[in-house]
């Protein structure tokens, strides 16, 4: 806690300030910046009004005061997600704690250097990236850092300050020489486990002789101005790292691969599309490869991520009662009654994820299952073994917007316009978050088609969710890239360079597609058969039909919204731009989405 002569600088400090009658304006700016750039369940936009200090009480949720000033921030696990505001949390100047462990945010680590009074830093189990800041070596009060479980790389500075007291870079992508001061030796093992290439002691890995070449210094800090670019690379260069060691795997494997191929095809035909083929089928495959997983001492791993759901473990869903909902572009997926009556979604995958290993691939289900939204399918557990990857969502009882769109079994009364507009918006919605979550992947969803819209149905109307999204960084190959749904962007079909913009293009099909209620190509709910130009069939239906004939006859007969119809059309053709710099981003056609809608309900 706060030392003695901490408190008589405060104490100094008030008896010069004598009778304040506010908390210093700028600490509550630089608070209602953080509310504001982050969002969390917590509602800190309802609690945070109001002054945050009233002398040494605070009403704020996690912030405590002292003498009318901000001395710590504790908001574990409020399930933050986002970016801190840029110089956050300089203008706290009497900060002696920040503690933000175990919530979503990403970015570079913050500026700490101004903050002389800081104690401790408690920033692990976020997804912080970029290099530990030079800076922090400079807090010479600092006791206890704490940044493990997040995306860190570069190497260790050289802390020296005899404060600290506890030290923890554990699970990161450190690399280089953990530098032999004395403080740093203080601590143990498990301070500096499981980073990428760390050498030296307390770790049982020597270091290398110093060679001519240098390893990457610290200096490779990102820039604030330019997270995004640089995490990309950081992001690339581990991707690099960790396809390396399974290259050699994969010659190997691609010899035996080609020799089973056939039998494989032929037995999985026979046992995937006959009617009765169910989880216990599958289960027991399963079971199998645990017994021979005991035998050679590898066992496959359930990693339970939400809590909240009933428990259950890889046994339960063994013995689960088993159908098959439906085999999509990655692997099929079962609704698994659980015995305590517990249901839930689990996709099995195909091959194609077949090489990922298991650290990344658990790191990489840990980041999806943490973007949390009402309008995207919630990531319960996954489950790894070397033969099989499995991952478990929530189980909705829905359809897929393709078959309310396109089946006339699903189809009960005409789809009007509201209905649409409001299916376009949730979709909107939970990609534009998606973006945001994930800023670092190329392309967040990477399989958005209407067949992976989940459509839910209560008295208050239409809810939509996405799923089947994240999986584009398991995969490794072209030939597998092609089964999801933006290889049909002109970027993937002329190999370009692919970013978030694809997912832009594929939701401008979807919006085509929900307004025109034509399927594009012939049929994109299988995929793989569909060889034609998608982008093409968009031009011909908007060059052609440019017209209240593109729109669905059923809209057609209501004489209502046409106008925002065209509007809602003027963005999908922005978002099926060839050039994906000139497509919007997804926040911004979430906000034009809401606007349609306003004028709507005020035309009403
Ligand atoms: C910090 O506070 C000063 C003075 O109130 C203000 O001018 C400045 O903009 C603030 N900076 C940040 C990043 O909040
Ligand atoms: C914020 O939440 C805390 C704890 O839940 C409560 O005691 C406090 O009154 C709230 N403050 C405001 C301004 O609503
Ligand atoms: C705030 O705390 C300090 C130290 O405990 C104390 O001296 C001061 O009187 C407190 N102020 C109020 C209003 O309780
Ligand atoms: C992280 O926070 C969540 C709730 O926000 C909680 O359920 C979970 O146990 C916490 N995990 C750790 C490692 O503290
Ligand atoms: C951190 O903040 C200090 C003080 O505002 C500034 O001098 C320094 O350049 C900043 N460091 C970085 C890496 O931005
Ligand atoms: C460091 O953090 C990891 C992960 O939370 C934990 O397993 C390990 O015990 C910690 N080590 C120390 C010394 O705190
Ligand atoms: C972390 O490192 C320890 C020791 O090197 C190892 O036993 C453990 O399996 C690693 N954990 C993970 C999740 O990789």
């Amino acid at each position: 806690m706060m030392n003695c002569f901490h408190l008589l600088v405060l104490f100094l400090l008030s008896l010069n300030m004598k009778v304040i009658s506010e908390s210093f304006p700028g600490e509550r700016a630089a608070l209602f910046l953080l509310r504001d750039s982050l969002t969390s369940l917590n509602d800190l936009h309802g609690n945070w009004t109001g002054p945050p200090c009233i002398d040494n009480l605070s009403r704020w949720k996690g912030i405590t005061c002292f003498n009318w000033h901000v001395v710590q921030i504790v908001l574990e696990g409020f399930e933050l997600l986002g970016y801190l505001p840029p110089a956050f949390p300089q203008n706290i100047t009497f900060l002696t704690q920040l503690n933000l462990r175990n919530n979503s945010i990403s970015g570079t680590l913050p500026n700490l250097s101004n903050l002389v009074f800081l104690e401790h830093a408690l920033l692990s189990y976020n997804r912080f990236y970029g290099s530990i800041p030079l800076e922090y070596v400079g807090l010479s009060g600092l006791a206890e850092l704490e940044l493990q479980m997040n995306y860190l790389d570069g190497q260790i500075p050289a802390f020296d300050q005899a404060s600290l007291d506890s030290f923890n870079v554990s699970y990161n992508h450190l690399v280089g020489p953990i530098p032999q001061t004395s403080v740093l030796q203080k601590f143990p093992k498990s301070s500096f486990d499981n980073n990428s290439d760390l050498c030296g002691k307390p770790l049982d890995v020597l270091c290398p002789p110093p060679s001519p070449a240098p390893a990457p210094s610290p200096e490779a800090a990102p820039s604030p101005e330019a997270p995004t670019k640089n995490k990309r690379l950081a992001v690339w260069i581990i991707a690099l790292l960790i396809a390396a060691p399974s290259m050699v795997f994969l010659l190997f494997t691609i010899v035996f691969l080609f020799y089973n191929k056939k039998v494989q095809a032929k037995e999985k035909a026979k046992n995937e599309y006959s009617a009765g083929y169910g989880f216990g089928a599958w289960a027991k495959n399963m079971m199998s490869y645990s017994f021979t997983n005991e035998d050679s001492g590898r066992s496959g791993t359930l990693e339970i991520y939400n809590k909240e759901y009933p428990i259950f473990d890889l046994d339960d869903l063994l013995r689960a009662a088993a159908e098959m909902l439906g085999k999509g572009s990655l692997g099929t997926t079962y609704k698994a009654t659980l015995e305590t009556g517990a249901v839930v979604a689990v996709k099995r995958f195909d091959q194609m994820i077949g090489f990922v290993k298991k650290e990344f691939f658990f790191q990489h289900m840990h980041l999806l299952a943490s973007s949390k939204h009402e309008n995207l399918v919630e990531i319960i557990s996954f489950y790894y073994s070397e033969e099989q990857k499995l991952v478990v969502y929530e189980f909705i009882p829905s359809y897929s917007l393709f078959e309310l769109l396109h089946d006339s079994r699903v189809r009960g009364t005409p789809l009007n316009w509201s209905t649409r507009l409001a299916i376009i918006k949730d979709i909107a919605r939970g990609l534009a978050f998606l973006h945001h979550s994930l800023p670092s992947h190329k392309v967040p969803h990477a399989n958005l088609g209407t067949s992976n819209v989940l459509i839910h149905q209560d008295s208050q109307g239409y809810h939509s969710k996405l799923t089947d999204f994240g999986f584009l960084h398991l995969i490794s190959n072209k030939k597998s890239a092609e089964k999801l749904t933006i290889s049909k962007s002109p970027e993937f079909v002329q190999g370009k360079k692919l970013t978030h913009k694809a997912d832009v293009y594929c939701f401008g099909i979807i919006i085509l597609e929900v307004i025109t209620g034509k399927v594009p190509g012939e049929s994109l709910g299988e995929i793989e058969e569909t060889t034609s130009d998608i982008s093409e069939w968009v031009r011909t239906v908007v060059n052609n039909d440019w017209s209240t004939d593109i729109l669905d006859a059923e809209m057609l007969a209501t004489r209502e919204g046409h106008g925002a119809m065209f509007e809602l059309t003027e963005i999908a053709l922005q978002c099926t731009d060839m050039m994906p710099e000139r497509r919007p981003r997804m926040d911004e056609v979430f906000a034009r989405i809401e606007e349609i809608e306003q004028m709507k309900s005020e035309n009403e």
